[in-house]
């Protein structure tokens, strides 16, 4: 999907629909009001009617709600119903004229964004032999005003663009994503950026690295290699260097420890955060922003057989911290607690980790926000900030040394799970604290939010959570 500005009249406008905002209240001008079917149209937020005024050919009217009430969140929204009008009738090109409310560039940016992402489709296993005819797919969305907005223009686009390509990825079965898929993708954007390079570990390069959670985990699945992916954005010269860790579990059967079999098959998700984290260095890296970024990806599967990791194991973190575990299916602490120490060896200054972590997040917040869990206050703030603006958002929970009580290990310094099922979120995140080495640090629990929001412009499925925070992120950091 490509986006630009432009500054053509409605009657110029030739893209097979031309979407229009209408606030409650108001009514559309001229010459749509004397369009047959104008008066059908209302400002109810969400509602559309499409009319044909001849110049431009159609027009749908889109209900944007309240004048007062119009944010970009509410733009993504109303991009997503204009991509509806759009499938409607067929089209391929979709333009907006700006509505007159709000900051141009972030309404902008949002329409490009709502009508992209609601385009989304995963069709690569179809095989197209039912005769039904293959969707329109969205090539272009023009978005005309008078306001300078080609900057905003171009972000929307490379977002949208990149949270799609995650989406990809999340959809994909475990039997194609592997963690060499994972590696492989991160290779391409490093060969498609030449500030950007990476660098994989296999399973012996985990084993002589030390990465004790990673290993234990990969020795369930003794055909499917792990993989640990680090990508380096040079983009700063001499400024921060932010640190990116994302979950990339390409599927966690729970191991020996294992799940019950309804809803497993969703298990293929379990690496959207690694996803987010190798898609948002693509759009970071093609945007071009003046930030360092040292993406680490443990990529692995969790499966119970002969030789995998057992409830009771005692195993060895990369940064000396010895931990029994209790259960396998709290696998993702285990991973990712090495990839933290890993990240911060490799010179970032602050993390901040996206993790489909915990079933808890899910009873306590549902699809709306993300867990935040953060021992730094200034960067718990950087990220909320980047979560509004994204619409990605996330809601802060505690540490407390009474939660970091419940981690501790009888034989061990941690246990990685415990009988008990207090604050099931909290304990993973003060978990996590422990390998964070001195870094300001934010974890984003994400398994609410990747899947099955039922977001307008996100729909059932992959959200992709997580790319537009990330980059919002970059953006902040890099002013
Ligand atoms: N990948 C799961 C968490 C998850 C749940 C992701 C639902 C997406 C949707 C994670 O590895 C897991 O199994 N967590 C356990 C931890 C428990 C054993 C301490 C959980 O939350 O049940
Ligand atoms: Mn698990
Ligand atoms: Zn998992």
């Amino acid at each position: 999907m490509k986006a630009y500005p432009t500054d053509a009249a409605l009657s110029e406008l030739d893209a097979d629909l031309v979407a229009v905002g209408l606030f409650e209240g108001e009514s559309p001008g001229e010459p749509l009001g004397s369009t047959a079917g104008a008066d059908d149209a209302s400002g109810e937020f969400k509602s559309t009617v499409t009319v044909y005024p001849g110049k431009p050919e159609r027009v749908a009217i889109i209900g944007l709600g309240e004048r007062e009430q119009f944010t970009p969140e509410r733009a993504r929204v109303a991009g997503a119903v204009s991509h509806g009008a759009l499938r409607a009738v067929k089209g391929e090109a979709l333009a907006w004229l700006l509505p007159g409310a709000g900051d141009p560039g972030p309404i902008a940016g949002a329409l490009v964004e709502g009508a992209a992402l609601a385009s989304f489709e995963f069709d690569r296993f179809k095989t197209g032999s039912d005769g039904k005819e293959a969707p329109p797919e969205l090539k272009s969305i023009e978005i005309a005003g008078p306001a300078d907005v080609g900057e905003a223009v171009r972000i929307g686009e490379a977002v949208a663009n990149a949270g799609n390509r995650a989406r990809y990825l999340q959809s994909l079965p475990a039997n194609v994503a592997t963690p060499a898929y994972l590696a492989d993708r991160a290779g391409e954007i490093a060969a498609a950026h030449e500030t950007v390079s990476v660098e994989i570990l296999d399973r012996n390069g985990i084993i002589a690295a030390g990465m004790g959670g990673l290993e234990a985990v990969a020795k369930g699945g003794s055909e499917i290699e792990p993989r640990l992916i680090t990508l380096r954005y040079n983009g700063g010269n001499d400024g921060e260097t932010l640190g990116l860790v994302g979950k990339s579990v390409t599927f966690d059967t729970g191991g020996i420890s294992i799940k019950p079999s309804a809803g497993m098959h969703e298990m293929k998700m379990d690496m959207s955060g690694g996803a987010a984290v190798l898609e948002a260095v693509a759009a970071i890296a093609e945007l071009g922003l003046e930030i360092n970024l040292i993406a680490v990806l443990p990529a692995t599967e969790n499966m119970p057989s002969g030789t995998a990791l057992k409830p009771g194991d005692v195993i060895t973190q990369l940064n000396g911290k010895t931990v029994e575990v209790t259960n396998t299916d709290a696998e993702g602490r285990l991973i990712l607690a090495d990839a933290l120490v890993h990240c911060a060896h490799e010179g970032a200054d602050r993390i901040v980790d996206l993790a489909t972590l915990t079933g808890a997040v899910v009873i306590g917040l549902g699809s709306t926000y993300a867990a935040l869990i953060s021992n730094d206050d200034p960067l718990a703030e950087e990220v909320t900030i980047a979560g509004e603006q994204s619409g990605e958002m996330v809601w802060r929970l505690p540490l407390h040394d009474e939660y970091k009580q419940l981690t501790r290990g009888s034989i061990t310094d941690l246990v990685n799970a415990s009988a008990e099922r207090k604050a099931g979120t909290i304990y993973a995140g003060s978990f996590l604290e422990e390998f964070t080495e001195g870094r300001p640090w934010a974890h984003i629990d994400i398994a609410g939010t990747a899947w099955d929001t039922g977001r307008e412009y996100w729909g059932k499925g992959p959200t992709g959570f997580g790319v537009h925070l990330l980059v919002a992120l970059a953006r902040q950091l890099s002013q």
